[in-house]
């Protein structure tokens, strides 16, 4: 799929999905977390046929993947946020739309899709509660709230190319004020946790803070009320030279222990990285480039393509390991 979407995209978009902060260092280390990370299996269990249905604040899904909130999918292909909701929906997995998204919150839970919605911590609290009413209106299940982007990470690709803003005919749509005026997405370092504590406050959906890394924060997460965490470095477009996030992982559920699920992603390509996060604490894992590929490549359809081998993989690694369930993979799996 990254093959086929290299070959369909304009180099300039391109690089903005694949690229990383700085050095890209961090990119490249969430990968290579899950290369140094081998798989120790069980034998003669006797599971029969896997079962990976999972449940996560109240949102049920086909398997515990989730779909990564990520920006500007028209500019991967015309179909757009709706198309990756189109294969959330066939394949049961739920998608995180991005207040960055190229299209309406409304258009895209129209497909029908279990929804998720991110957003950054915006200063004006009345525009942040207005987004937040409307994608409660629109069914979205709970708030994924981006808390490791106090400013925009150095994007040297993007910074090169010139690509600072969507081209004429795009907006994010979810920007909108009550006039109809896009706003454009602000990033505020003076933000702290009171910011979050009133957001909480604000709404009756389940908050979920992304971008944890310490265990100090995750710890604090929970102080403050957050519902559940992701350890993310934003797949390396902010801190370059942040920790891998599967290296984070074990630190922030410990800190969590038990009260709130943690999620993490960054660098999962395969069914037994998936096995490997789910291993070493994770309730599920969020997919963000392997996405952005597959609608590159195929649109609604390339997406559902990766997310059903996705699936396969994932259910014959268990099969292999001797896991049935989710639940079954716990860290002596891994070495
Ligand atoms: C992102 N990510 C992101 N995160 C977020 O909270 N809001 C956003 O709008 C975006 N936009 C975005 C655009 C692009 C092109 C990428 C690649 C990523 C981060 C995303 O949610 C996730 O953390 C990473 O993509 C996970 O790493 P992998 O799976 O891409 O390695």
């Amino acid at each position: 799929m990254r093959e086929k979407a290299r070959a369909a995209l304009d180099p300039v978009r391109w690089d903005f999905f694949a690229g990383g902060a700085g050095e890209e260092r961090t990119l490249r280390a969430n990968e290579q977390a899950y290369e140094r990370r081998r798989i120790v299996p069980r034998v003669l269990r006797g599971t029969g046929a896997r079962d990976l249905r999972t449940t996560v604040l109240g949102t049920e899904m086909a398997m515990p993947v989730l779909i990564a909130p990520t920006a500007f999918h028209r500019l991967a292909h015309p179909d757009g946020e709706a198309g990756t909701a189109t294969a959330a929906r066939r394949t049961g997995t739920v998608m995180v739309v991005s207040m960055a998204a190229t299209q309406p919150v409304e258009e895209i839970a129209a497909t029908g899709a279990a929804l998720w919605f991110q957003l950054y911590p915006q200063p004006d609290e009345a525009f942040q509660r207005y987004v937040v009413a409307r994608a409660e209106a629109a069914g979205c299940r709970a708030l994924v709230v981006t808390v490791d982007s106090p400013v925009l990470g150095r994007r040297e690709r993007d910074l090169r190319n010139g690509f600072t803003d969507l081209p004429a005919g795009f907006a994010c749509e979810n920007m909108r004020d009550a006039t109809g005026a896009v706003l454009s997405i602000a990033m505020d370092p003076a933000l702290g946790w009171d910011h979050i504590a009133r957001l909480r406050e604000s709404t009756r959906l389940p908050v979920v803070l992304k971008g944890i890394l310490h265990p100090a924060d995750a710890a604090e997460a929970v102080r403050h009320g957050a519902d559940g965490i992701i350890v993310s470095n934003h797949g390396g477009r902010q801190l370059d030279g942040a920790v891998a996030t599967l290296d984070a992982l074990p630190g922030v559920v410990a800190a969590a222990g038990g009260r709130v699920p943690v999620l993490v992603d960054g660098g999962l390509r395969r069914g037994t990285d998936v096995l490997v996060a789910l291993a070493l604490g994770a309730d599920a894992v969020l997919l963000g480039r392997p996405v952005l590929w597959a609608l590159a490549a195929g649109g609604a359809h390339g997406v559902q393509q990766m997310l059903e081998t996705l699936r396969t993989d994932l259910d014959h690694t268990m099969a292999l390991a001797g896991a049935k369930r989710p639940a079954d993979l716990t860290p002596d799996l891994v070495a």
